[in-house]
């Protein structure tokens, strides 16, 4: 499938960052949505505390709500998580899984990834599922295999392009300001195109990737044209309107 062939999309992940006064960027967000409607989807991924007010104001504009986590069951005692389901009752249409801070801080392995991409489907939810190499593992060489474990292990069968997007993000690149050349994400991309496809078959041709990792006004344009990038998943740049419109609008 041509590059041109898969809508690009950006999407904004504002981690633990948002009150209810939020609302007011939100709009600013959906203000400036109209023009590039048709070109490039959009997504805010607030906290799961605005994710109700937000996809009530997002209405009919065409701004897709995501959340930032979920859990693999629907529901049950487990204190202060959230189901795939709730996210879906609450107005989410998508919800990131995998990220390197859960995977980190929460010690998220490939499985339990898996198991949440698979919730995220089963409650009706587009899996982000994020997927990226620390700076260590940069530095030994060891990128593509730490990615194609990923690959392997987070993603669940029954792959479709309606269903997932894959975020490569380097875990070093995150909120540094820090990101890997041209050459570097457009050889981590096809990798993961090509291990998407070896794996899932031809519906991995029409999966987005989306780079993520500090993405601001300055490098979007850069890093959206390397092929097989198909958008961008953008955290601290996506909390003011202006910026995330600005990078967003590389595909206007
Ligand atoms: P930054 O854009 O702040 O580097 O964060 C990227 C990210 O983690 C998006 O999920």
């Amino acid at each position: 499938m041509a590059i041109s062939e898969r809508r690009p999309l950006v999407a904004g992940n504002w981690k633990m960052n948002g009150l209810r006064p939020s609302a007011v960027e939100f709009s600013r967000i959906m203000a400036g949505s109209a023009g590039l409607a048709g070109k490039v989807d959009l997504m805010i991924c607030p906290p799961a505390t605005l994710i109700r007010a937000f996809a009530e104001q997002a209405g009919t504009s065409g701004i897709a709500i995501g959340g930032q986590n979920c859990h693999a069951e629907p529901a049950g005692a487990f204190t202060g998580d959230i189901s795939a389901e709730m996210l879906k009752d609450a107005g989410a249409n998508a919800v990131i899984v995998g990220h390197s801070e859960r995977r980190t801080l929460h010690k998220e392995t490939d499985a339990e990834v898996c198991a949440k991409a698979r919730a995220a489907w089963r409650g009706g939810l587009i899996a982000i599922v994020c997927i990226g190499e620390t700076q260590a593992e940069r530095e030994a060489g060891q990128t593509l295999d730490v990615l194609g474990r990923q690959i392997d292990g987070s993603l669940p069968d029954g792959v479709t392009a309606a269903n997932l997007v894959v975020a490569y993000e380097p875990v070093w690149a995150i909120g540094t300001g820090l990101t890997p050349t041209s050459a570097d994400v457009a050889q981590a991309h096809e990798f993961i195109r090509q291990r998407i496809v070896e794996h899932h078959g031809v519906a991995g041709n029409s999966v987005r990737i989306l780079y993520g990792g500090s993405v601001k006004l300055s490098n979007a344009k850069e890093l959206m044209a390397v092929p097989h990038v198909d958008g961008a998943l953008v955290g601290g740049a996506s909390l003011k309107a202006e910026d995330f419109l600005g990078i967003a609008a590389v595909y206007r």
